[in-house]
């Protein structure tokens, strides 16, 4: 059944071969809000994000979309959301524009609607100089913003993003993180996001989840954490939460 809960995670596990990657997470994500999963390398996060992306499928527990079962309703889920790998692969011969527009051709419902779709992908990227030149003759932080460009512009409902801004320099990473800032105000996006820049999750999150060994082990907004932990600012509290769990 549809709901207005954007994400519900609950005793979710998985676990490949011996590795036990998550061990009974559980938290949800209110319409409209920005949730920052953080945590050290292996703590889960990807398997989090790929789970709820339809991508793999835990070993137990309920994870839920907008009401829709990431398993029993994949189709649905996937309808809804668009999805950031951590390494996004490019199709190395085509155009930033004809890998823009091949995308948007999934999505958009008649021709207007597809350019649409394209001159935002082309603002969101960036990359108006270059978006006729071959991906492959791109760096690795214009490959990353027009990966991004990408999983903006057919507006999903929810966007989970895996490293957002991770390879781009101080500039453009401050332009992706106003994009899905406006994105969020001005058409009730709500995004569920990763990252390992602390500075990054202060600014742009409404709540973050610090995962550990596959388990929150703190939760909250960042003013709060904060707080709670006497911290001058969110790497401390990671560091702190980190070394005791
Ligand atoms: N395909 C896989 N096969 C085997 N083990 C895996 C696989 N994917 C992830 N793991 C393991 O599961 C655990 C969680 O990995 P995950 O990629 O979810 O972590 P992460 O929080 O995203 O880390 P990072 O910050 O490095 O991106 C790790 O111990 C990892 O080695
Ligand atoms: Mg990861």
């Amino acid at each position: 059944m549809a709901s207005e809960q954007a994400v519900f995670v609950a005793k979710l596990t998985k676990s490949y071969g011996k590795i036990r990657a998550l061990r009974g997470l559980s938290f949800r994500i209110e319409k409209g809000e920005i949730y920052g999963l953080i945590g050290p390398n292996g703590a889960g996060k990807t398997t989090t994000l790929r789970i709820l992306a339809t991508l793999i499928q835990p070993d137990s527990g309920e994870a839920r979309v907008f009401g829709y079962d990431v398993v029993k309703n994949a189709n649905r889920v996937r309808a809804i959301i668009s999805y950031l790998p951590e390494e996004a692969g490019a199709y190395r011969n085509l155009s930033g524009l004809e890998y823009l527009k091949f995308m948007a051709s999934f999505y958009a419902t008649d021709e207007s609607s597809l350019q649409e779709m394209v001159e935002e992908g082309i603002s969101i990227s960036g990359l108006e100089g270059r978006i006729r030149d071959k991906v492959k003759t791109y760096s690795q932080g214009m490959k990353r913003r027009l990966a991004l460009a990408r999983t903006l512009m057919v507006q999903p409902k929810l966007a989970i993003l895996d490293e957002p801004t991770s390879g781009l320099d101080v500039i453009h990473a401050h332009h992706v993180r106003s994009v899905i800032k406006r994105y969020v105000e001005d058409r009730g996006l709500t995004v569920l996001l990763s990252s390992h820049n602390m500075l990054e999750v202060e600014t742009l999150c409404d709540r973050v989840g610090l995962l550990h060994k596959g388990n929150l082990v703190e939760e909250g907004p960042p003013e709060e954490l904060k707080r709670k932990h006497r911290a001058a600012n969110l790497e401390e509290v990671f560091v702190e939460v980190t070394a005791i769990a």
